[in-house]
């Protein structure tokens, strides 16, 4: 199938991506089926939707009268079945639970037309366990959106190991149609790039602050103002609710890791997120969730209410940056030398993912390359005793890089 073929899209799941998602392909000029398991649900994303649209006219950047078309190109359904039926491709952006994934790709599989894509919204879940389920697995794909759908540009296309490149490029081809800035991600690996590496910053900050190092304020402080990311891990674990979420997705995976070896490769840091996960184990025990509960590493006025935390630039004064984020470019040196992705994209995908001012590679050349490789040798010295200083043993790349005095553009 040809991008001009598609003309009709179906987005199964209506909740927080799946509203935005379908309101992206609508404005793009698509017919969009919209899909969920009640009126109520499916209502409800449609007013979201409107109400999306009337900022876009606030803005300037669509006219009054598009509202309506707009809207007029969206049709909902509450059986799957008829919503894929005369789809070119359906994009599944239901409730991150691989059992739910897997059973809603076998009725896609059963009711859509033969050649018609299917696409996975999911966060890091194995896409190929998908695509296993269904008769067309070279034509299963991750389409990996960033929320809000309509605002952010960033789009991760994941080959699992079943996609042809046909697929994959349709998809990345269809991103661009719609302005969006896709990034190929050519390994289905355990949540692709941009959390992947922002994951390595965290888990970094974690362990610093479980160490005795720094306080959460003074890393925070540290990414704002050293790093330019608009927060700090701490404050963005609270804000989005990170801490459960993280936990909860973590007690399917020595399943999935037995079932899918190829979706988690990378041993030495898998040991390590597990063992910087016990930071937020002991605040969850708590009740300490985030903003969510009104309490996580910081104080909020009332559970559910935001505020901007007050971090000042001087609480970071003594934080190397080198320390905490040589190890996200140890991670992100072994998704470029096992070919995953490419130094560009990773830098790409954490600009426009995270919004951070400049890309973590273009960071490390900033800081040097030398330089990391000898304080990620001086961390695994450190810390050599615990199983997940392995972590920190420099990858070849870098070590290669630091050596010939290489960059990583030059
Ligand atoms: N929220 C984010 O920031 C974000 C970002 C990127 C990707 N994702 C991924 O997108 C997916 C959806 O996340 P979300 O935040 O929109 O979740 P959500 O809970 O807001 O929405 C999920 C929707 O799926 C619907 N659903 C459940 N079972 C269904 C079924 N059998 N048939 C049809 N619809 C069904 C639910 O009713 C709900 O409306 C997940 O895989 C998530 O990991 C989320």
């Amino acid at each position: 199938m040809g991008i001009h073929e598609i003309n009709t899209i179906s987005v199964i799941g209506a909740g927080a991506m799946g509203h935005g998602i379908a309101q992206v392909f609508a404005m793009n000029g698509f017919e969009v089926h919209l899909v969920d398991i009640s009126e109520e649900i499916l209502e409800n994303a449609l007013s979201r939707i409107k109400y999306s649209l009337e900022r876009f006219v606030k803005k300037g950047k669509l006219s009054p009268d598009d509202i309506e078309n707009v809207l007029n190109r969206i049709k909902t359904y509450v059986e799957l079945s008829k919503g894929v039926r005369d789809s070119d491709l359906v994009i599944e952006a239901v409730s991150e639970d691989i059992n739910l994934k897997i059973k809603i790709f076998e009725k896609v599989d059963e009711n859509a037309p033969k050649d018609t894509i299917i696409a996975s919204n999911t966060s890091g879940l194995p896409i190929t366990a998908m695509a296993e389920a269904t008769k067309r697995s070279d034509k299963v794909v991750g389409m990996h959106w960033f929320n809000p759908p309509q605002i952010m540009k960033l789009i991760e296309v994941i080959r699992c190991k079943y996609t042809s490149e046909e697929t994959a490029e349709l998809i990345y081809e269809l991103s661009k149609k719609i302005g969006k800035a896709p990034i190929l991600v050519n390994k289905d690996i355990r949540d692709f790039i941009a959390n992947r590496v922002y994951r390595a910053i965290r888990y970094e900050a974690y362990l610093m602050f479980y160490r005795g190092e720094h306080k959460p304020v003074e890393i925070d402080s540290a990414m704002r103002y050293k790093l330019g990311s608009p927060m700090g891990a701490f404050e963005l674990t609270d804000f989005t609710g990170a801490i459960e979420i993280e936990l909860l997705a973590d007690k399917s995976i020595n399943e999935l890791c037995t079932k899918y070896p190829d979706w988690e490769p990378h041993s030495e840091y898998l040991k390590f997120r597990q063992y910087a996960l016990r930071v937020p184990m002991e605040y969850y025990k708590k009740g300490f969730l985030g903003v969510k509960s009104g309490r996580g590493f910081y104080k909020y006025p009332k559970p559910g209410q935001w505020s901007r935390v007050d971090i000042p630039e001087e609480a970071g004064e003594n934080v190397d940056l080198i320390s905490l984020i040589s190890p996200a470019i140890n991670l992100s040196a072994w998704l470029i030398e096992n070919g995953v992705t490419a130094s560009n994209e990773i830098d790409l995908a954490i600009k426009l993912g995270f919004r951070f001012k400049k890309g973590i590679l273009e960071k490390a050349d900033e800081l040097g390359i030398e330089k990391v490789v000898e304080t990620l040798l001086n961390k695994r010295e450190r810390w050599k005793s615990e199983e997940y200083s392995n972590f920190y043993i420099p990858q070849k790349l870098l070590k290669n890089m630091a050596k010939k005095g290489l960059n990583f553009y030059d």
